[in-house]
This record gives structure tokens, sequence and C-alpha cells, in this order.
């Protein structure tokens, strides 16, 4: 099994071991991306990605290394500390570039098959704003099944979290990683991603957007043919 971990934050502090653990609990192989040190930049809304190829974008060369590490995960973890109630600026601007990743565009075809985990810290508060921050790309990426875990750890640095929330936060990272051990090989995406992906099948086969029209037919599916069978 191969994990990818891509952290909002260049340090390792709660957000990171909680995440690391997770993967390390999930066993197989880790590779780790710490942002804005691996990747930092903004999208330049330029488009270019939408109308004419994702390899037209000015970063592309620069994000392919955590694209790659994307499309040959098994299991893709974002994690943020919360900042102002949402995930990290640098996790955003991140997660800009896979816009026309999402099923409104071209969604690649390996995501409904992942399993995605989207994890949080915050002092107190904001952690479902933030979880949502990153759990809505996994979603209109198609990734087939996510899990999300926010904590108010009431803490500022790792070794500030007492120890009660810490056994509660192995706990839930000993449930997510079992989880995600069981199902994998066999991820298929649920209701609400399989509905969304029929209304873009059918967007699509009167679509505005050439590229993504050329691309779904290609893929078969503006007629029977699905991603996830
Ligand atoms: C710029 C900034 C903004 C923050 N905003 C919030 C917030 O909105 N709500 C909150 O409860 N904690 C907030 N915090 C605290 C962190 O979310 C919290 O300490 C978190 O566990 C830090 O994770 P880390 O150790 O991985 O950096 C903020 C911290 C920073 C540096």
């Amino acid at each position: 099994m191969k994990t990818v971990v891509i952290y909002g934050q260049n340090h390792k502090g709660s957000t990171y071991h909680i995440a690391h653990d997770l993967a390390l609990k999930t066993g197989g192989e880790i590779t780790e991306f710490f942002l804005p040190k691996d990747f930092g930049e903004f999208c330049l809304g330029c488009t270019q990605c939408f109308t004419e190829d994702e390899a037209r974008c000015p970063h592309y060369s620069r994000l392919s290394p955590i694209t790659k590490a994307i499309d040959e995960a098994d299991v893709i973890i974002l994690a943020s500390p919360v900042y102002v109630f949402h995930a990290t600026g640098a996790m955003k601007a991140l997660l800009d570039h896979y816009g026309y990743r999402w099923m409104a565009h071209r969604p690649e075809e390996g995501m409904f098959k992942k399993q995605g985990v989207c994890i949080t810290t915050a002092a107190g508060a904001g952690m479902k704003s933030t979880v949502k921050d990153m759990a809505d790309s996994l979603f209109y990426w198609g990734v087939g099944r996510i899990y999300t875990f926010g904590m108010g750890v009431a803490a500022t640095s790792y070794e500030g979290i007492s120890e009660k929330k810490i056994k509660a936060i192995n706990s839930k990272t000993d449930s997510i990683a079992n989880r995600i051990r069981k199902n994998h090989g066999r991820v298929k995406p649920g209701f609400k991603t399989k509905a969304f992906f029929s209304i873009m099948h059918l967007l699509q086969k009167n679509g505005w957007n050439k590229k993504d029209v050329d691309y779904w037919k290609e893929k078969g599916w503006t007629e029977k043919k699905r991603p996830w069978k």
C-alpha cells in the first residue's frame, strides 16, 4: 500500500505528529510533502489547465512530483492545522492547482478507488470548516472513501497536548488505520459521488469546454463506462 501525506505546514507540530502516526499505522510506503517548502506557488488564474491542458500551467513541472505521488498512492492524507478557521494558505494554494481535476472537469480515473483522509488540529475551534476545505477537494476529485479527523488539542505544540487527549487521538488513528487496511483494494465510491458523477455525465454530453468534453468522450464516460467499474 502506498500513502502520500501532504502537510499544509512546514513544521512538525501536533498536526504533523497525528497525520504521520496515522500513515505509519496504515503501513506500506510513505511519501511526504511539506507546504510551502515543497510547493509554494499561488495559482495565477490563467485557466490554461481548464481550457488547454494542465501541462500549460506555469507551475506544472514544480507541481509534478506531488501530482505523481498522488496518482501512485492508494491513500491520500491531507493535513493542516486550523488557521483562522480554515486550512493554511499553503494547503489552499496547492489545492487550487488541481481545480481541473474536479469531477466538473477532468477527474483522474484512479481517484475513485483511492482512500483519503483529512486531518486537522486547532487550539479549540474551526476544525469542521478546515476539514471541509480539504475534504471538498478529495470528494470532487472523486476519491472513493474519505475519512476525517479534527481535534481541538487545547495546545500550541504536540508536547503540550494532555495525556487524555493523546489517548483519544491514538484510538481515533487506530480506528481509521484499521478501516483503511480493511478497505484496501476494494474501494467503491458511495452514492453521493456516483450521483454527482451522473449529473456531470449528462452535462458533459453537451458540455461547454471542449477539453473536458473530449476527455469524457475518450474515457467512455458520456456513455455507459464508469471509472469505478
Ligand atoms: C495563524 C494561526 C491561526 C490560528 N487560528 C486558529 C483558530 O482559528 N482556531 C483555533 O482553535 N486555533 C487556531 N490556531 C491554533 C492552532 O490551530 C493550533 O495550535 C494547532 O493545533 C497547531 O497545529 P500544529 O502544531 O500542527 O501547528 C491558530 C494558530 C495560528 C498560528
